[in-house]
Parts: C-alpha cells; sequence; structure tokens
C-alpha cells in the first residue's frame, strides 16, 4: 500500500508543470476537442482532500471531481472492497446470471430513500442514463408521455436528458433535434424572483402553467433537482417541492426527484428532499453512490417500478459487481464515520465566511446551499447583473493558487463548493482564503 497523501497545499512547479503540459499535448492529439478539461493539470493521485498532479503539484479539493467522490478518493473501505470483488469476478451481466451485490445495493436504496412505502430499484450505470430510465418508468405506469423539467435544469447529455437540459451552450447547442414532448415549466429562484414569489406562489406559477401548456391528462412525469446543480446550486424556496409533489399525487403524475449531484450525504441530508419533508415517487441517484465508480439507480413506489415488462429495463453493465461492492463500502462509510453530520459541520463553516465575504463585497450577490454543495453567485457591483467573466477570473487563479474549483450557472457567473467530505477543516479554511484572495485581487 502506498503511503498516504500529504494533506497540504503545495505548489511544485508553475500551473501547468512541464509533465501536465506534455499531456495535454497528446490529449489534443489523441481526445476529441468536445471533451473539455476544467484544469489544466493531470492527477496522478488523490485522497483526503487533495489531489496530487503529474509534476508534484498538490491541489485542495473543493470539486469532488464534480460531487462524485463525496466520501474522498480512494477511501479505504471502497478500495477494499473493489479489492476483493475484482478478485472474485469482474462481470457476468445482471441479466445473466445475477449476483447478491446488486441485490444488496437495491436493499439498502429501498431502506434509506424517504418514504416508508414499499420500494423497488433498478441499476445502471451513470445519472443520465438513470434518468433516461426513470421516465421510461414513469410512461410505462400512466400510459402518458409528456415530461416537464425545469428553467435552469440539468439532467444529462443523451438525447432525451439533452432536451430536459435547459442551458444550450454547451449542452445542447448543434446536436438537435431533441426527444419530443418535453416541456419546461419556472423554477423557484429566490435569489432572482420577485419577494412576493414565495415557495408556495411560486409551486403555483409553475402548475398553473403546466396545467395550460401541457395538460395533466398528458403528463407522465415532473423531474426536478431538488437542488439544483449545473443551473448554479439553486435551493427553492420553501414550499415549491412539496406543492408541487403534492400536485402531482393528485393528478397521477409521477414526481421524480433527480438526485445524482444533491444525494448521498452531500447537502446535510442523505438525499436532498429530506430538507423538504418531500417523499418523491421514483429518486434518480448517482455520482456520490459509489465512491467513484460508474453506477447509478432509480428507487421507487414498488408498483410503479413494476409498471415495466419483465426485460423492458437493464443494460450490459447496470449494477457491475465492482460498482456495486463500492457502493456497499460507500454507503457504509457514510453511516459509519457520520458523514451526514460532517456535512453540516462543512456547511456552517463554509456559509459563515462566505458571508463574511459578502458583507465586505456586493459583487458577491448570493451565498447560498446546504451542507457541502456551496455556491457564490457573483455580480457586477451595484446591480443583479450576472458576472461571468468575474467568476472565471476568480476560479482561473484559485486553480494557478493551487485550489480546484468549479463553476456553473445558466449565467455562468456562479462559484460552486463540493468538496469531498473527507477533508479537514485545516484544507476547507486554506482553500476558502485562496479562494478570497484571488476575489480581492479583481477589485
Ligand atoms: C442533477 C444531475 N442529473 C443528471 C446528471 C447526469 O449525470 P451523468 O453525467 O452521470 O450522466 C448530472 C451530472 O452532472 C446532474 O448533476
Amino acid at each position: 500500500m502506498s503511503a498516504p497523501l500529504e494533506q497540504r497545499r503545495h505548489l511544485a512547479t508553475a500551473i501547468p508543470g512541464p509533465r501536465s503540459v506534455e499531456l495535454m499535448g497528446r490529449k489534443r492529439a489523441a481526445v476529441a476537442q468536445g471533451v473539455g478539461t476544467t484544469m489544466p493539470v493531470f492527477a496522478l493521485e488523490a485522497g483526503g482532500g487533495i489531489v496530487r498532479d503529474v509534476d508534484g503539484n498538490s491541489f485542495i479539493d473543493l470539486g469532488s471531481g464534480i460531487a462524485v467522490t463525496t466520501i474522498g478518493n480512494s477511501a479505504p473501505r471502497v478500495v477494499e472492497a473493489v479489492r476483493r470483488q475484482v478478485e472474485e469476478f469482474t462481470h457476468t451481466c445482471f441479466m445473466v446470471t445475477p449476483y447478491e451485490g446488486y441485490v444488496a445495493v437495491a436493499e439498502s436504496l429501498n431502506e434509506l430513500t424517504p418514504g416508508d412505502h414499499d420500494k423497488r430499484t433498478a441499476l445502471f450505470n451513470s445519472g443520465a442514463e438513470a434518468v433516461e430510465n426513470a421516465v421510461k418508468i414513469a410512461r410505462a405506469h400512466t400510459k402518458k408521455q409528456a415530461v416537464v423539467a425545469f428553467d435552469h435544469a440539468y439532467h444529462g447529455r443523451t438525447n432525451l436528458t439533452m432536451a430536459m437540459t435547459a442551458k444550450s451552450m454547451p449542452y445542447k447547442s448543434g446536436f438537435g433535434p431533441f426527444s419530443p414532448e418535453v416541456y419546461r415549466a419556472p423554477l423557484s429562484y429566490p435569489y432572482r424572483d420577485a419577494k412576493s414569489v414565495d415557495g408556495q406562489v411560486a409551486a403555483q406559477r409553475a402548475i398553473t402553467y403546466i396545467e395550460k401548456q401541457v395538460g395533466a391528462d398528458n403528463l407522465a412525469a415532473v423531474v426536478i433537482e431538488p437542488i439544483q446543480g449545473e443551473g448554479g446550486f439553486i435551493v427553492p424556496a420553501e414550499g415549491f417541492l412539496s406543492g408541487l409533489a403534492t400536485w402531482c399525487t393528485a393528478n397521477n403524475v409521477v414526481f421524480i426527484a433527480d438526485e445524482v449531484q444533491s444525494g448521498f450525504a452531500r447537502t446535510g441530508e442523505m438525499f436532498a428532499c429530506e430538507h423538504d419533508h418531500v417523499v418523491p415517487d421514483l429518486i434518480v441517484t448517482a455520482k456520490g453512490i459509489a465512491g467513484g465508480l460508474p453506477l447509478s439507480a432509480v428507487t421507487g413506489r414498488a408498483e410503479m417500478m413494476d409498471a415495466a415488462h419483465v426485460s423492458g429495463l437493464g443494460g450490459t453493465y447496470g449494477g457491475n459487481p465492482i460498482a456495486c461492492a463500492a457502493a456497499l463500502a460507500t454507503i457504509e462509510t457514510i453511516q459509519a464515520d457520520g458523514l451526514v453530520e460532517r456535512a453540516r459541520q462543512i456547511e456552517r463553516l463554509m456559509l459563515d465566511r462566505l458571508s463574511r465575504l459578502q458583507a465586505d463585497d456586493d459583487r458577491l450577490g448570493d451565498v447560498r446551499g446546504r451542507g457541502a454543495m456551496i455556491a457564490v453567485e457573483l455580480v457586477k457591483s451595484g446591480t443583479d447583473e450576472p458576472d461571468p467573466q468575474l467568476a472565471s477570473a476568480i476560479a482561473v487563479a484559485a486553480h494557478q493558487a493551487g485550489v480546484i474549483v468549479l463553476t456553473c450557472g445558466t449565467y455562468g457567473n456562479v462559484l460552486r463548493f463540493l468538496p469531498p467530505l473527507s477533508i479537514s477543516d485545516d484544507l476547507l479554511i486554506d482553500g476558502l482564503d485562496v479562494v478570497a484572495e484571488a476575489m480581492g485581487a479583481t477589485q
């Protein structure tokens, strides 16, 4: 076993270093340009709150590989479970000769997700694939076709999920035509909504739109991220999600929570919809589910999940045995290490620091989020006009100083922080200091 990675930010070269520059040259020659990268450096090893690159630079990880390594990179229980599974078998295909790990993951998800009704689970590979399957299940159950997604939504890059995703560039532009029967409703966006638009009003606004422009008789599912991810870490006002869920139940519409980014302890609850006491009919999970291995799931009401006929769901790799072993080890780690509570501690630390920055700098238009899913929406001073250039300048300066930070948002003006829950307070504070310094330098 290699020595544990030193938990300290350290720059050994300019960023990028020579080895990364060389690899980037090979990437340009070998990899399609459509596959972009945020950072100009190549990873060598990662763990705790650090990603070390091929030139010996150690970066503070405030991105978790886009909310995936929530329990930390190469988390010990995951490493051990994967090693054991690889030695036993790597693949048989669950649809050919099934194995216990898949069933155990399904049992765990049925137990962990909100609601004490009878549930079933099906496993897939990516978040987008699971969202597609949730829609298939909702259509099979309701015998209806239309799907409603929301402003600022992100659900993936496959054809159906591109249609459901809101932002054109870079996700959709030039890739149409898109899947039909997808409609978009207005979201609750507390920072940008008028003061009079509370959660109930925003829910009624969306419902009126749905009733007038789609019609409940045609609508199979409402799909929503309980906290939007790529759209800008938008936390809807209280009452919005529950208002929609109640309307769905009354109208035979399946309420689907896309918890691909917000699930698995990330927000200080196991699932973000728990903050609003909402019990979705179907819940879609991926990313943080398996400590970095590709796995996704749809979990929900047994009568809905079982509406799809035998062999109507599946895929060659869905619920791969190694990914299932990793998921079971991930769930054990979250529970044994108290990581839901750790996410709440991280929320307190980050909101406190960022709110103090906001008090002195009106370009921090909004500081928001839950748990270890926190964001700052940047605007031009004295206005609420989005400032994507500022977000990008701060992110690049942070990268140069040894901190991995991501941007997001429909307007590209949101800095988002997704630290692994295995990060130390010292690293988190150092990372935020670097971001604060980068903000100061842009004044
Ligand atoms: C909310 C949400 N849904 C779906 C997806 C798509 O997941 P994947 O990239 O695994 O297909 C993402 C990815 O960022 C996401 O954040």
